[in-house]
């Protein structure tokens, strides 16, 4: 199966209570990783990919042509959609030039009448052209590609206006942030989601920041229409975590321990196993 956009994973997915996981790319390891480990869990999956990233992996074509390629090698019968995450008014242009299947249009920083006037636009533009549409309405908190957001509530008004202009999926912030979550978080905010809910009936929420947010905050908000849910911290912790007991352990001056496939590969399998365990708890497996 080549690229899918998310209008019919979403849907399903909102349709029959569970969510997708978007796991962040960075290169060809994390790819890699994230894709057999869908192919593995029979499970949809999302790559997400922020400019920043797109940019380190020396452009967005890269990373389009990288991954319809290893979906061929790989065999990958799944459906995959390459998406791109929190994308300016102009990345957006770029991305969907270069191929992307999926663009997340961040506006939520702009005024709302701003942020409905681009997000329109885009949602005629990716229609036209059969790919699917997250807006962001309330920015999420944290820190993402430099970017300090803080972690505000959405205004459920807000999200109606947006969500009428026919965007595929809708992000909204709920007490979400990116990284990892202080201690003294206060939790997802059920009565917002619950309001955004009912005034979006229909369309598949975003979950962002869906490392560290516990299991059971995470099955609620499925419960409420949450359909997608971005990962992206977590693979990178576990995998600097493998990486450095690998060092640590001095397995890189044993033998040829130095070869980047030695090297690389506990993180690796740090990564598939965090996949795996995200997606039983979103409930994908066995959905594709
Ligand atoms: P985390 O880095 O907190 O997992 O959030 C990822 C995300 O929301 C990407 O948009």
């Amino acid at each position: 199966m080549g690229l899918v956009s998310l209008e019919q994973m979403c849907k399903k997915a909102y349709e029959n209570g569970y969510a997708v996981g978007q796991f962040n790319i960075n290169n060809l390891e994390w790819t890699k990783a994230v894709l057999l480990t869908a192919e593995e869990q029979k499970s949809p999956v999302i790559l997400g990919v922020s400019e920043g990233a797109a940019k380190y992996m020396t452009g967005y074509k890269v990373v389009v042509e990288m991954v319809k390629a290893m979906l061929e090698s790989l065999k990958i019968t799944v459906p995959v959609a390459i998406h791109l995450d929190h994308g300016t008014y102009e990345g957006a242009k770029l991305a969907i030039e270069a191929g992307f299947s999926s663009i997340m249009f961040d506006g939520s920083h702009y005024p709302i009448a701003e942020n409905v006037e681009k997000t329109k636009e885009l949602v005629a533009l990716t229609r036209k052209l059969g790919l699917s549409i997250e807006a962001e309405v309330g920015s999420i908190g944290g820190e993402e590609d430099g970017v300090v957001g803080m972690g505000e509530v959405a205004d459920p008004n807000e999200c109606k206006s947006i969500n009428d202009l026919g965007v595929t999926i809708l992000a909204a912030g709920i007490g979400n942030i990116h990284g990892k979550y202080p201690a003294n978080w206060q939790g997802l905010n059920f009565d917002v989601l619950q309001k955004i809910h009912d005034v979006t009936l229909g369309t598949p929420l975003v979950l962002h920041g869906g490392t560290g947010i516990p299991d059971d905050m995470v099955k609620k908000a499925i419960s409420m229409g949450v359909s997608k849910i971005n990962v992206n911290t977590e693979c990178q912790l576990v995998f600097a975590e493998a990486t450095r007991k690998y060092i640590e352990a001095g397995k890189d001056l044993e033998g040829k321990g130095f070869d980047p496939r030695k090297l690389l590969a506990p993180g690796v399998e740090a990564i598939k196993q965090s996949v795996r365990v995200k997606m039983a708890l979103f409930g994908s497996v066995n959905k594709a």
